[in-house]
């Protein structure tokens, strides 16, 4: 990856953000797209989202549940593809200031992130359904895309004007138009004017349109609006794949399949949320762990519950995390996942096998000091040339969560040669030597009959 300038550098060391989905589509309970999913009349939704009036709201409490979440940002939906915004626009009445709330929600999220010490982020989705020429596009209803296209750009140019320092900006529903029908690389240019640091993802349209005949790639597919001149960071979605060459960040739902507040939702694990994020960070990108605030707008209890089981379990384990590096040095997936940081490696064991040994293979650099950083005890350890085994492991697991073995070396972590590639990879010719220890005979005791 090219080097990381230093305004950027608190994206790639924070490792895990909050995503909220939020707006009138909550009341609906359906995720955040029942506008379009359920050819909902336009005019009784805009009746609803226009009475929309969540009580309940107190982004503080939001805040509050990302700092001790373990959270370092948080990106929130200040206009989805339904067009109503959250925050007081000039250019529309369609918003939460002009209507039954009348306030400014994004502004008030703004506030209280920020106030706890958090990196604060707008997704906005160039889309909005409501507008005919979205749908008919410049060649058929040119005029009609010069003006909603000129009402994207005085929103965004209106967000990053009138709220204060916003680092992350997240687009979304650039689809089916391109870069050069929204005018991306004029809205890129103006937003670095404003906010010279501020990240931007990579959901701004595709550069080309597709072949004739070719299908073009909606929002979230893979490749999704990719654009390789615009975008600072890739934003993979239900998937948690590295990209190389430039910041990544996975955007995972904590349910199982929609952004939206849902009624009778299933909820993930915290185990497995944590595994997410923790995966993440292994392969050296960022996990932005998605909620859907109820109609009301307050967290959903479930979310709240694992997203603080997490928080605690960073309380301890957070070096392991935040600030990592990419760490998958050795063969470790019957176990867990690795990250490193300078001299460390963090072994993040998924599964406790309750042996009290365990041994890792492959590692090339000394280990000066092992410890189970879940209770702070240092571990009496061995190592050879191949094999580390660590000693004195309590049975029962030390956490409901994943513990976790850092391990002091006397030098940045690496792989002994044959251990550098992965069982498929690499040249097998490797392995030959290992295989023939035995002799050479297909029969158990190595001698050719
Ligand atoms: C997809 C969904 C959209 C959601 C986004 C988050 O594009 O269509 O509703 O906001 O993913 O990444």
């Amino acid at each position: 990856m090219k080097t990381i300038p230093d305004h950027w550098k608190w994206f790639y060391e924070s490792r895990y953000g909050m995503f909220i989905h939020w707006g009138p589509y909550a009341v609906i309970g359906h995720g955040e797209q029942p506008l379009f999913r359920e050819r909902l009349d336009q005019r009784e939704y805009t009746e609803m989202a226009c009475k929309w009036r969540p009580k309940k709201f107190d982004a503080k409490k939001w805040a509050a549940v990302a700092k001790a979440g373990g959270m370092k940002y948080a990106v929130l939906t200040g206009r989805h593809h339904d067009g109503f915004c959250l925050w007081d626009s000039k250019y529309t009445d369609y918003s939460s200031a002009k209507q039954a709330p009348k306030r400014d929600f994004v502004r008030e999220y703004l506030d209280a992130f920020r106030a706890a010490g958090l990196r604060v982020g707008l997704y906005y989705s160039l889309l909005d359904w409501r507008i005919p020429a979205y749908w008919e596009g410049p060649q058929h209803d040119p005029a009609g895309w010069d003006t909603f296209c000129q009402y994207v750009h005085n929103q965004v140019r209106e967000l990053l004007t009138d709220y204060g320092k916003i680092d992350v900006f997240w687009f979304d529903g650039a689809w089916p138009h391109s870069a050069q029908t929204w005018r991306s690389y004029e809205l890129v240019k103006m937003m670095r004017s404003l906010q010279p640091h501020i990240l931007i993802n990579n959901r701004l349209g595709a550069i080309e349109k597709p072949a004739p005949g070719t299908q073009a790639a909606a929002d979230g597919g893979a490749g999704a609006g990719e654009l390789k001149e615009l975008g600072d960071f890739g934003t993979p979605e239900h998937h948690i794949t590295a990209e190389s060459g430039r910041m990544w960040e996975s955007c995972q739902v904590s349910t199982w399949r929609l952004w939206g507040y849902t009624i009778g939702e299933r909820w993930r694990p915290a185990d497995l949320l944590l595994d997410m994020l923790v995966e993440a960070a292994g392969k050296g990108g960022n996990l932005i762990m998605n909620v859907g605030p109820t109609p009301d707008g307050e967290l959903p209890r479930e979310f709240v519950r694992r997203a603080k089981a997490i928080g605690q379990w960073l309380a301890v384990h957070g070096e392991a995390i935040h600030g990592s590096e990419p760490g998958e040095v050795c063969e470790f997936i019957t176990c867990g996942r690795q990250t490193k940081k300078g001299n460390n490696l963090y072994l993040i064991i998924r599964f406790w096998d309750r042996r009290p040994t365990l041994t890792l293979a492959g590692l090339e650099t000394r280990v000066k000091k092992a410890t189970l950083l879940t209770t702070g005890k240092k571990l009496a350890f061995t190592q050879s040339a191949d094999y580390l085994t660590l000693k004195g492991l309590p049975a029962e697991p030390p956490t409901d969560l994943f513990p976790v073995i850092k391990l002091e070396c006397d030098g940045p972590p690496q792989a002994r040669p044959w251990a550098v590639h992965r069982l498929w990879q690499g040249d097998p010719r490797r392995m030959t030597a290992w295989a023939a220890a035995r002799g050479t005979s297909v029969w158990a005791d190595g001698k050719t009959r």
